[in-house]
């Protein structure tokens, strides 16, 4: 019979590298780490933040997991991400702005993980087909198959960590007549930079994130007309000439849409910016979340336990204001009950904290009441691990300071700044308005500012 527990990490993007981390400071505290696996398929990690040029399907024919664009910065404060246990200033050894752009976070994600040795236990090109739960031997058969050597490989787990996050598989829903659109129609998921939008007259479908940061770079790079067509709320904010919001679409006709509000216009390009599905193909439906996007996908309990059947965990399986420390948090967690460092609770206890989490969830409207819920829900976890603690109630502030940033200019709170509310170190603004700064890589973002001459 065999000793030593075994684990499955599926995905090594920012939730798989949290769990790696988790284990490898484990294993620095004495504890006796089981045997563990991680699959990613792609060729490196970083997952999201993993940039492909390509986009359908990879040089492996598997499904392109990225939906980031080589423009693309943070959209949140990273104070607001930070990781409590290796902080900006333990990574860039100096003051950063707070809005850096993709690159840049890839490298703290990956300087983070490099630091702690783990990338070994990585497997990567490694597809994650199928997972399948004895419950006579209380295994998991995860079925993985080699993309380099195309070798089909199964091997038996006592416990899943699912890791392969919830922003790659798009929704695409259907619009009236947008079949006779003879200009270009993608998701967001297939953009991936702003440049041929110059001069085009874009219609964004979608009221949310990638709608207003895609909208905003289209702008950026010229765009004639930028048009955001939202279903339940507009995003509100104070657009510059150019952009404009619109409800909801009755349907196309060759290059015309109509909009509800009776509104006709003409449009050359068309990306629907209608978010993503939770899907995870390799996994039955007794093992599938079925959830919206939202805080607390039901099923799971503390967020991350599948209710159903405990030796399977999801990271990251939330919508996220907070993402690499939330991570954090879920992994020492998940880490520590793996570990037998904490206890799980009854599955009656469980459904009960489901439960009383829902009901709060629910209960949170405004946009400070949910951002205030995520961070009540990683105090839980943090409590309940050794992760470094950290003033997460500032963090809510920071939070709500960008959504003002926000509101006063869309064009200009990336060049805002906030202090770290772990070092206490303040970011510096980048050398360059963001507006103005068409290089988006670490090596220019890096760059020390030329001094300016002054007559
Ligand atoms: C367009 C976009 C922009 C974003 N911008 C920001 C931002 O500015 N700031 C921020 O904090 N967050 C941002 N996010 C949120 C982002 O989701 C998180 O930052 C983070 O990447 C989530 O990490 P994850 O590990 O949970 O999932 P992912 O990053 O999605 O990583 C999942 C990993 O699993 C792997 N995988 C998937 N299926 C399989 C399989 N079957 N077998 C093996 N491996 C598999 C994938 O290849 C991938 O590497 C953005 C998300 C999107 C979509
Ligand atoms: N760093 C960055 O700058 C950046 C850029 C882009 C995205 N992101 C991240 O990517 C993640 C996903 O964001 P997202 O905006 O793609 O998804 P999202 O936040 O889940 O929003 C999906 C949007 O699609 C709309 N929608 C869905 N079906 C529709 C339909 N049939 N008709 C019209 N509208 C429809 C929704 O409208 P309803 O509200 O009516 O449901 C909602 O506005 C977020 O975590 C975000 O932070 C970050």
């Amino acid at each position: 019979m065999r000793q030593q527990k075994r684990i499955a990490i599926i995905g090594a993007g920012p939730s798989g590298m949290a769990a790696l981390r988790a284990f490898a400071a484990a294993e620095l505290q004495g504890d006796t780490n089981p045997e563990i696996i991680c699959y990613e398929k792609q060729d490196d990690w970083g997952g999201q933040w993993n940039f492909s040029w390509r986009t359908g399907t990879d040089h492996y024919g598997e499904p392109v997991h990225s939906s980031m664009y080589r423009n693309l910065w943070s959209n949140g404060p990273k104070e607001a991400l930070e990781f409590a246990e290796y902080t900006f200033d333990d990574h860039f050894g100096r003051p950063i702005s707070s809005y850096p752009p993709r690159e840049v976070l890839w490298d703290y994600i990956n300087g983070r993980a490099m630091q702690s040795g783990v990338k070994a236990r990585v497997r990567f090109a490694h597809a994650v087909r199928w997972v399948d739960y004895s419950e006579e031997a209380a295994q998991f058969t995860v079925t993985v198959d080699n993309l380099r050597t195309k070798e089909t490989v199964r091997e038996t787990f006592d416990e899943v960590i699912v890791a392969t996050g919830h922003f790659a598989f798009p929704n695409v829903p259907n619009f009236t007549g947008i079949e006779t659109f003879p200009g270009e129609v993608i998701h967001a998921h297939e953009f991936r930079g702003a440049e041929r939008l110059k001069d085009k007259r874009v219609l964004l479908i979608g009221g949310s994130y990638s709608a207003e940061d895609i909208g905003v770079q289209a702008h950026k790079m010229g765009a004639q007309q930028v048009t955001m067509s939202y279903r339940s709320q507009p995003q509100g904010f104070a657009w510059p000439e150019g952009m404009q919001e619109v409800p909801e679409i009755v349907g196309f006709d060759g290059q015309t849409a109509t909009f509800v509000d009776g509104q006709v216009r003409e449009f050359d390009t068309v990306i629907l910016c209608t978010g993503y599905l939770h899907h995870y193909p390799f996994l039955s439906r007794e093992l599938h979340i079925e959830s919206p996007n939202n805080l607390y996908p039901e099923g799971l309990y503390r967020g991350v336990v599948w209710q159903n059947n405990p030796g399977l965990c999801y990271l990251g399986a939330q919508d996220q204001w907070f993402t690499f420390n939330m991570f954090d948090a879920q992994a020492w967690y998940v880490r520590d009950l793996i570990l037998g460092r904490a206890e799980l609770p009854s599955a009656e206890a469980r459904a009960e904290h489901a439960r009383a989490w829902l009901e709060r969830f629910e209960a949170a409207q405004t946009v400070a009441q949910q951002v205030q819920f995520q961070a009540d829900y990683i105090r839980d976890l943090i409590d309940a691990t050794d992760y470094p603690s950290f003033d997460l109630d500032e963090v809510v502030r920071i939070f709500l300071a960008w959504k003002a940033d926000k509101q006063a200019n869309i064009l200009t709170y990336r060049d805002c700044t906030y202090p770290s509310v772990i070092t206490g170190t303040m970011a510096v603004r980048h050398h360059t308005d963001w507006l103005d700064e068409f290089d988006d890589s670490i090596e220019r973002y890096l760059e020390t500012p030329k001094p300016q001459v002054t007559q």
